[in-house]
């Protein structure tokens, strides 16, 4: 069975509130790798049922991931777009996989501790266990680099550990590569936009917090607005921006979205007050963001195609897959 050298696996989880950290930090990255890289994207409907989700969302929202791929510029017809639980090669591997990491490894998770908060022996046995699929994910297609955002790192070195002792435990040297995390650009860990101390995320109560993929040019404008900074201008160096959390974000975004670097940004902005900066990063971000939200409900207006979008991802991803998982029977002496 050949090694791939060039294989990307990514994947987003369709709870809804696709958000502006999940583009810059992730999906936005997807987009080049598919010159040089084989890429398969996924919907990981598996990961979302962690936690409890509304089945007729469950299902729009995972139409919403793919739009969301499509109207970014991913290209369905080169790439694998499908999602999870279609393929049931990620199942059948995480179990395998549960038995090979370790009960350790997996207390050691910093999300799982954030998600299950603090009344854990209520949390699902899934949400625990989350990182040993992500694992399989990954493993099941043999991919050799994973673009994701910050927070995702240490479920990564899971994933390698988890090859790593794979390829030991069964004496299979190099059967799983270890999956190389890409991490890029200037934004790999939006923070909120009303409190630069904690991350973007979908779960925040507060809509002000996050910009979605979904927003409106007004409603992009008014979060922007209020984001929260402070009273000082922007410093002329990055390093101005230590202890200024809310405006370190800010400049982060705005570098993310203009392709530039953080230091391009405040030799262009030093010594601008955010009366100024913020609506200058509102028009970027509408200008950016507006054509992917209006490809994005075109897209959503005809299920019909992303469903066959879909489906023709699911057949290509077993093509890949299920030969894999087959080998991985044989060599733990499954019959
Ligand atoms: P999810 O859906 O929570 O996040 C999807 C991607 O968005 C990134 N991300 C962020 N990046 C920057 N700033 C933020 N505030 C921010 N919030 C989220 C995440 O890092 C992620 O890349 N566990 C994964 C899904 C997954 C997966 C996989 C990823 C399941 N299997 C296999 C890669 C490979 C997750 O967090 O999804």
């Amino acid at each position: 069975m050949e090694q791939p050298r060039n294989r990307v696996f990514s994947g987003v989880q369709p709870t809804g509130n696709l958000h502006l950290g999940n583009y810059l930090g992730a999906i936005r990255n997807f987009v080049p790798l598919q010159q040089t890289h084989e890429c398969i994207y996924c919907v990981v409907d598996m990961h979302a049922i962690t936690v409890w989700q509304d089945p007729k969302e469950l299902a729009s929202n995972t139409r919403e991931v793919v739009a969301a791929y499509i109207a970014s510029g991913i290209d369905p017809s080169t790439n694998v777009i499908f999602n999870q639980s279609k393929v049931s090669a990620h199942a059948e591997l995480a179990w395998i996989l549960n038995c090979v990491a370790r009960i350790g490894w997996l207390n050691r998770m910093t999300q799982f501790k954030d998600k299950a908060g603090k009344d854990r022996e209520k949390a699902s046995v899934g949400l625990y266990a989350y990182p040993v699929l992500m694992a399989a994910d990954i493993l099941a297609y043999r991919a050799t680099h994973v673009p994701v955002g910050e927070d995702q790192k240490q479920h990564l070195e899971l994933a390698r550990d988890t090859a790593q002792k794979f390829n030991n435990d069964f004496d299979a040297p190099d059967f799983f590569p270890l999956p190389e995390p890409l991490i890029m650009g200037p934004a790999t860990r939006v923070m909120s936009l009303r409190d630069g101390t904690k991350k973007m995320s979908k779960s925040d109560p507060s809509d002000l917090s996050r910009i979605t993929m979904r927003d409106s040019a007004d409603d992009i404008a008014k979060k922007i607005r209020k984001a929260q900074t402070d009273p000082d201008p922007l410093p002329e160096a990055v390093e101005g921006l230590a202890g200024r959390p809310g405006a370190d974000n800010l400049v982060g975004i705005y570098a993310a979205l203009a392709g530039l670097s953080k230091a391009d940004v405040l030799a262009r902005f030093a010594g601008a007050q955010f009366s100024v900066f913020k609506p200058a990063l509102a028009d970027l971000a509408v200008e950016k963001l507006s054509p992917i939200t209006g490809e994005m409900k075109r897209l959503m207006a005809d299920s019909a195609y992303i469903d066959g979008v879909l489906a023709q991802g699911a057949d290509r991803a077993h093509a890949v897959a299920d030969p894999i998982l087959g080998r991985v029977k044989e060599i733990i002496g499954f019959i």
